[in-house]
Formats: structure tokens, C-alpha cells, sequence
């Protein structure tokens, strides 16, 4: 079977997409291929770092990739973290740390209406595809939940009472921004295979 890098070593995220390619593509994380550095994301836009990620791979490794890149949008901080999500409260990247930050620059402000983006770059015999995913809903005023990574504790969906913390794996893959932007990918890859 073709193998196809997903350029990231997050558990999380190749859990999600490793079970949808099943059938399509061995799917290989970065440690897996043996790229051990850190690939820059210096990009001011979600599309640019996603695009930065697998351009990078494919330059070094020549193999069939892809990159994604996420961010949350929250309206009232002018769609701040976005972009800069991972290290919202310093280089450190603590999701905690996070959280904390954006509670406290909602604090008292009326429109807690959010979404999450996340920007696929695909790189398939030379040619670079994008996809995208968007779910929407608000920040929760406190954490909720355990399960998931970064912002799900205080992220509730649209046409839900909890938040993303309290989902299972599968149904926040259903519904999620990355869920979306795989959806499309693996349809692009069956449609082309
Ligand atoms: P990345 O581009 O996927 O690394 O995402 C950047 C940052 O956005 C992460 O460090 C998280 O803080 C946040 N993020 C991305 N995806 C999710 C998610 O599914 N739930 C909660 N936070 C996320």
C-alpha cells in the first residue's frame, strides 16, 4: 500500500485520521519517516503554515504528505488566538496556561462565539491540495470535561450542552474542525486512487 507522512508526532491527531485512512494509505508520522527537527511555522496565516509543514517534507523526505494547521477564532478578540493558538500565553505551548489566558480576555465580554479552523495542505505526486474545516460554537466561562487536548475544555459546539472535553473521541471526530478537513481529504484521496 502507498504511504502517506502526516506531518506531526501528536498521538491525538494521528489517532483520528489513522483509522479513516485505513484502506487507502499506510499513514507515517514524522518520528516514523525519521524527521526528528522541528519543521519552522513561521507563517502568518493558517493556509501558509500547513503549506510551510508539507512543502518542507516533501523538499527533504520526496514522499506523498500532509501538513495541517489549526486555529482557534474567537470573534470578540478580533479572531485572536487564531494563528498563534499553540503558544497564546508564551513559547511554552501549555494548553493550560492557555485557557487561563483566554478566560481572562473574555472575562466580562457578552459574545463568547468561537470557532476552530484547520487548514490541511496535501502534497500528492508533486501538486499541493488544500482543505479546510470550521466548527463553530462559544467558550464555556469555566473548564468542562477531560478527554480531548487544548482548547476542549472550554470549547462548546453548536447544538451541544457540553463541551469538546466531554465528548468521546469519535463523536468530537464527527463534528470537529479537523474531522471536517479529513472528511475532505480522504475524499479526495478515494476519488483519485
Ligand atoms: P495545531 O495547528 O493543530 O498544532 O493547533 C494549534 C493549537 O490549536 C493547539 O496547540 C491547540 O492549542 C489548539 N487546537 C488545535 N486543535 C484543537 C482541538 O481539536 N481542540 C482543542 N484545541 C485545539
Amino acid at each position: 500500500m502507498k504511504q502517506l507522512v502526516f506531518a506531526t508526532n501528536n498521538a491525538h491527531k494521528v489517532d483520528e485520521v489513522r483509522e479513516k485512512l485505513h484502506g487507502l494509505f499506510e499513514l507515517r508520522t514524522l518520528s516514523e519517516i525519521g524527521c526528528v527537527e522541528d519543521i519552522p511555522e513561521t507563517s502568518e496565516t493558517l493556509h501558509g503554515n500547513a503549506s510551510q509543514k508539507s512543502q518542507y517534507l516533501h523538499d527533504r523526505f520526496h514522499c506523498d504528505c500532509f501538513a495541517d494547521d489549526t486555529g482557534l477564532e474567537v470573534e470578540a478578540l478580533n479572531g485572536a488566538p487564531g494563528v498563534y493558538s499553540a503558544r497564546y500565553a508564551g513559547p511554552a505551548k501549555d494548553s493550560e496556561a492557555n485557557i487561563d489566558k483566554l478566560l481572562s480576555e473574555l472575562k466580562g465580554k457578552e459574545n463568547r462565539r468561537a470557532r476552530f479552523r484547520t487548514v490541511i495542505s496535501l502534497i500528492l505526486d508533486g501538486q499541493e491540495h488544500f482543505f479546510e474545516g470550521i466548527v463553530s460554537g462559544v467558550i464555556l466561562t469555566e473548564r468542562h470535561g477531560s478527554q480531548g487536548f487544548g482548547y476542549d475544555p472550554v470549547f462548546q459546539p453548536d447544538g451541544y450542552n457540553c463541551s469538546f472535553a466531554e465528548l468521546s473521541m469519535e463523536e468530537k471526530n464527527k463534528i470537529s474542525h479537523r474531522g471536517r478537513a479529513v472528511e475532505q481529504l480522504i475524499q479526495f484521496l478515494s476519488e483519485t486512487k
